[in-house]
């Protein structure tokens, strides 16, 4: 009896001895982030956004990374508080390296760097868009966990990418098709700012778009061979036509509001969509995954579900709070990249433009 309850007591202390607690830093464009996962499990995931560039229709880079050094210090400590935990527990620091604006990015980064060496344990350096691919892969307690198999089709979409993603593991990941322009973000953004919606355009789109009709107005789609996007073409449409209708009635924009932004989104989806249908009869993969900002679209929800009942896909779509950008998806890659060994050293250097 005696020897089992010892052998009890040191497997505990084996198991907890394994298990692996990483602290995620998110600091790439205006969402300051850290987040506490353990052994793939969601702890804490605190965000501070900055209202900073509401006024400006847009992200501020100076503007941004003066916010990021406010607030890293208590965001940092908000997610480690949260999480329940003591430093002493955190194995290794994950930070996103790029790609981003480096202003932000060195405010992450040197952060990282402090604590680390501070607490003397490792850092993980992350690439942005590798995490908004392992978002699905974050555990939450009590919620279901039926993450995507390998090998998935991604679609990433987010105010600086279009992409899709073969990924054939947490490690493994290689681009089949990607934006030679704008990103779907930045189309949904920049044709809010010349209706005169706020920053960022993409949610208020969404918002008036389930009011509007869909079909009302027909924009250019763009002739791209292979697994490529284009949305620079949809977006002079757009503005071609507000142009030329506010000539005949300056109230245009404000009487069909809702309709254009219908018409926009429909427009956009039928290009994400269509381009990712290819994907998936090329590859023969149909295990489908959406990650980044624009993955919290209604409508591109709503045709995901519509491709998974018509074609059979097996379909992955984020928690809404894992969409935009978040340290949680940062420390979930790191977690994956620390049982590879997968280390940086105090030289690494954040990179404004870093692909997958
Ligand atoms: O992933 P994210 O937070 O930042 C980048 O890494 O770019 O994505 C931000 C983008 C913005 O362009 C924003 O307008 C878009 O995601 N977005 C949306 C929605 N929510 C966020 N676009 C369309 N519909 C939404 N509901």
């Amino acid at each position: 009896m005696h020897l089992l309850v010892i052998g009890a007591l040191w497997r505990i202390r084996k198991v907890k001895d394994m298990s692996i607690t990483i602290l995620g830093i998110e600091s790439s464009c205006d969402d300051t982030s850290s987040a506490v996962i353990r052994d793939g499990v969601l702890l804490s995931n605190v965000i501070a956004g900055q209202a900073v560039h509401e006024a400006y229709g847009g992200v501020v880079p100076e503007l941004a990374s003066r916010a990021h050094q406010q607030n890293i210090v208590p965001v940092v400590s908000e997610a480690i508080k949260r999480a329940g935990i003591d430093k002493s527990e955190i194995d290794a620091i994950a930070f996103t390296r790029g790609p981003g604006l480096m202003g932000s990015l060195l405010v992450g980064t040197s952060f990282a760097k402090g604590l680390a060496s501070a607490l003397d344990i490792p850092m993980v350096d992350v690439n942005h868009l590798q995490a908004h691919v392992l978002a699905h892969f974050i555990e939450q307690p009590g919620a279901e966990y039926n993450p995507p198999r390998f090998p998935f089709l991604c679609l990433l979409v987010s105010g600086g990418n279009s992409q899709i993603i073969k990924v054939s593991s947490y490690n493994k990941m290689e681009v089949i098709g990607q934006t030679i322009d704008d990103a779907a973000g930045e189309a949904f953004d920049k044709c809010a700012k010349v209706m005169g919606l706020p920053y960022p355009g993409g949610p208020v789109i969404d918002r008036l778009a389930q009011e509007g009709n869909p079909k009302a107005f027909t924009f250019s789609k763009p002739h791209i061979p292979d697994l490529d996007y284009s949305f620079s073409g949809l977006k002079t449409s757009f503005l071609y036509l507000l142009r030329d209708r506010l000539k005949e009635d300056a109230d245009f924009i404000e009487k069909n509001k809702c309709d254009l932004c219908a018409s926009l989104q429909a427009t956009i989806v039928a290009i994400l969509m269509d381009k990712l249908n290819k994907a998936v009869l090329q590859t023969g993969i149909k295990e489908v995954a959406v990650a980044g900002g624009v993955s919290a679209n209604s409508a591109v929800r709503a045709a995901f579900e519509q491709y998974a009942q018509k074609y059979g896909w097996r379909i992955h779509l984020p928690r809404l709070s894992f969409t935009t950008d978040n340290a949680a998806m940062v420390a979930i890659t790191g977690y994956y990249k620390y049982q590879d060994k997968d280390f940086c050293d105090m030289s690494k250097a954040p990179f404004a433009r870093v692909e997958l």
